[in-house]
């Protein structure tokens, strides 16, 4: 006889005004494995968790929970099921302790009366089986960080006892000291028999702990196989459909005179008398564990946030940066970390979001838009980051994850920048369009532009950096060249340990 599966979804349907989303869509999952959900941009991964949890409805197809047909007609009725999804982003309130968070349910029971001291005393139990005995579960959800925040949804899933937890793109905020605590977590649930699914663009990831893998391809199953029968390669060429060369291509650096030159930026607490300078043709690195005030130097670099000291020099000119709008007319251009709330206008058509922050360039001389100009780039950029989308006019917030990502990305390339800041340039997107995304950098490093990239991936900064800067506590700690950059020495500096 056939092993009861956890989960069966089977041909699942699922059309949006104008794209197929998923197109008969087949997914098993056992009691107790880790289930990778593998594909492109777009390719449907996000929805077919949102089919499972009951946020989305299917047009047709069929769902089976251990065996019995299961329909759900929102999320709650998922929960109550057993069903947990930790989405690309939190739902967590962030006003309220982490204890009220993990009992938040228990906070809307309106026949019962709420035994404060007993629900806290619960959170910290179990914050402390899951081997976190260091989170406070007095601390307010917005002080903590984010990889933090995310233990706090997963703990909020286990009181509630799943026995399916979904993680779609976990790892994409954690530094790789945190990824090993989740990969330990994980490990832990999946021996008490719950099923995993997993999302991510880490290839790695999935070769180390998963144990099985379904791929998608434009909203269609690709292939379910044991990881233990796959390897990077054909991973890659299930998801993109071809051989992938040369992972970060190779570039010649040229590099010139020093571009940009700051002098003792300081912010509170989270940036402490950093100095450091980039030339024309350099790609600079900033590495460091989240937290480490990487984001927090470029902002206040860029004076979107308000600097207690420091002084920029661009081209040996001291420049008066106090706010992004100076930034930009001095060349600087920064891609900020949360796109979904800096990057781009959620609600406004993909068209502008791409042009919106350059339109001059795309203006006659009677100040009038060149329409045809502002398409013509558009559909470069889409052509070339192949960002998957049903029509220019949509909002962006009909995209995938990734595909934002790439939208936020060719807004800052449409303005013309002798200096880009940019903060996890790749995340949530995939392998293919992270090589496209690196191909660009290099051509406009090439240019003579000064490239300045914050990565939690630390292979990202050893393949793309010329040179790397650690930070740690809102200090550099480490400057490595290019012969030195290496996990071992980065880990060395970020957490200053060998
Ligand atoms: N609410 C929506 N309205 C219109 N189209 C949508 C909507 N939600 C998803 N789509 C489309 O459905 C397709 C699949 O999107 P989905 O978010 O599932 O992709 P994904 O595999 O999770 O990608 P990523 O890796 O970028 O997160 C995309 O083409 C997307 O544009
Ligand atoms: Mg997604």
């Amino acid at each position: 006889m056939q092993e009861q599966l956890r989960i069966d979804m089977r041909q699942i349907t699922k059309r949006f005004e104008g794209v197929k989303a998923l197109n008969s869509v087949n997914l098993q999952v056992r009691p107790g494995e880790i289930h990778a959900l593998m594909g492109e941009n777009g390719a449907g991964k996000s929805t077919l968790m949102r089919v499972l949890s009951g946020a989305t409805h299917m047009d047709s197809g069929h769902i089976f929970l251990d065996g019995t047909e299961i329909h759900f007609a929102n999320p709650k009725q998922g929960i109550e099921k057993g069903i947990s999804v930790i989405y690309q982003e939190f739902a967590l309130v962030y006003d309220l302790t982490v204890a009220e968070n993990i009992y938040i349910d228990k906070l809307s029971d309106k026949h019962g009366i709420i035994d404060w001291k007993g629900l806290k005393q619960k959170a910290k139990e179990q914050l402390d089986q899951l081997g976190f005995l260091n989170i406070d579960v007095n601390a307010a959800v917005r002080d903590l960080s984010v990889a933090y925040q995310q233990i706090v949804e997963i703990c909020k899933a286990v009181t509630r006892n799943c026995s399916v937890l979904v993680l779609d793109e976990p790892t994409a905020v954690l530094a790789s000291y945190e990824v090993e605590q989740l990969f330990r977590l994980l490990d832990n649930f999946k021996r008490r028999g719950i099923s995993i699914i997993y999302i991510s663009h880490r290839i790695d990831e999935i070769l180390r702990i998963c144990d099985r893998v379904t791929v998608l391809k434009d909203g269609a199953n690709v292939d379910t196989l044991d990881v233990s029968a796959v390897d990077r390669n054909r991973l890659v060429n299930m998801m993109i459909g071809r051989e992938l060369q040369n992972f970060f291509p190779p570039r010649e650096p040229k590099i010139g005179g020093v571009k940009m030159r700051v002098k003792n930026i300081s912010r509170g607490n989270v940036v402490k008398n950093v100095s450091f300078e980039v030339r024309k043709g350099e790609v600079l690195g900033i590495g460091g564990l989240v937290g480490s005030g990487r984001t927090e130097l470029l902002r206040a670099i860029y004076g979107a946030d308000k600097r207690d000291s420091g002084e920029v020099y661009i081209d040996g000119i001291k420049t008066g940066i106090h706010s992004p709008k100076i930034a930009v007319s001095n060349g600087i251009g920064l891609l900020p970390e949360d796109r979904k709330t800096l990057g781009v206008l959620l609600d406004l058509p993909i068209l502008h979001n791409i042009t919106l922050a350059s339109l001059k360039k795309f203006c006659s001389l009677l100040h009038k838009i060149n329409f045809k100009k502002e398409l013509s780039f558009s559909r470069e950029m889409i052509d070339k980051l192949k960002i998957k989308l049903g029509s220019l006019e949509n909002n962006v917030s009909s995209l995938s994850g990734g595909n934002q990502q790439k939208v936020a990305l060719s807004k800052l390339l449409a303005c013309e920048c002798g200096i880009l800041f940019m903060d996890e340039p790749t995340r949530g997107v995939d392998v293919g369009a992270k090589v496209e995304i690196y191909k660009i950098i290099n051509a406009l490093v090439d240019q003579g532009l000064a490239m300045v990239v914050v990565s939690s991936e630390m292979t990202e900064i050893i393949g793309m950096c010329d040179r790397a800067l650690i930070m740690k506590g809102g200090e550099i700690v480490g400057e490595l060249g290019k012969d030195e950059l290496t996990e071992e020495n980065m880990i060395h500096y970020s957490m200053g340990v060998n």
